[in-house]
């Protein structure tokens, strides 16, 4: 039904919830804190490892609907393993995020991927990360010949597809695809919520005509008159 972004140009802001959780997730070192920042203060700096989680906010805009999201960025490190499904609590969407230059963090992601998806709803909006594709770029691709990155390309797209993820490959050094991926989560949440409201509208206007529709109305004495018998009887009968 909302095929593009001015379908979403209307006035929706009753439709809009105040903030709107995104867990970012993945291995430690694959850059999430670096995609976090780039994304909500444009600046790429070198970070220590996350401790627990950290979140930042961002009010983006869709249209003319504003929303915000709330960041959480995890901690990667194997120790914090246990404690992330402590942040994945009313996430509306998350974003698995792997090396494209480290197989082992693709492999990782998979198994991240698949640890959440056993504490979320099923709606969640899933986005799959492939981040530093600067150093593809800029080292043609290191040991890896164009044929090898093209196929890890295309496993990881097929990754997604299997999740119904949306695939992006994106350098928080050079600033590429982040402001896209993040972009496209806010696209895709408002577009879940619009579809919910409707939805809901919907039930609130059948539940409003069932109550001047004479057949409901019928059913209703129909269930009164049941209802009423069985008080009657039940006195007739007596108890014990
Ligand atoms: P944890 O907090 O331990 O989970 O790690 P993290 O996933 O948050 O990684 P972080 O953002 O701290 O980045 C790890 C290292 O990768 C740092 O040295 C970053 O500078 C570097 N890095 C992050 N993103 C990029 C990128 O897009 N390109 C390059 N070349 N380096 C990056």
């Amino acid at each position: 039904m909302y095929n593009n972004e001015n379908d979403l140009d209307d006035d929706n802001e009753s439709y809009i919830p105040t903030e709107l959780k995104v867990v970012v997730i993945g291995v430690s070192g694959v850059g999430k804190t670096s995609l976090c920042v780039r994304y909500v203060h444009d600046e790429f700096q070198d970070f220590s490892p996350t401790i627990g989680a950290s979140f930042l906010q961002k009010i983006v805009s869709i249209g003319n609907c504003p929303l915000c999201l709330q960041i959480w960025d995890t901690a990667g490190q194997e120790r914090f393993r246990a404690m992330t499904p402590l942040y994945y609590r009313n996430a509306k969407a998350a974003i698995v995020v792997f090396d494209a230059t480290d197989d082992h963090t693709f492999i990782q992601a998979k198994r991240c991927l698949q640890d959440l998806k056993k504490h979320v709803p099923e709606d969640i909006v899933i986005s799959i990360c492939a981040n530093k594709i600067d150093i593809l770029k800029n080292s043609k691709g290191g040991s890896s010949s164009p044929a090898q990155i093209d196929q890890k390309l295309q496993d990881a797209i097929d990754f997604a597809k299997q999740y119904k993820a949306a695939f992006f490959q994106t350098s928080a050094k050079d600033n590429i695809g982040v402001n896209e991926i993040f972009q496209d989560v806010a696209r895709r949440l408002l577009k879940m919520h619009m579809k919910e409201n409707e939805r809901q509208l919907m039930m609130a206007k059948r539940r409003k005509n069932s109550e001047s529709n004479p057949y409901y109305i019928e059913r209703q004495n129909s269930l009164e008159r049941v209802r009423l018998n069985s008080v009657k009887e039940y006195d007739r009968v007596g108890c014990c």
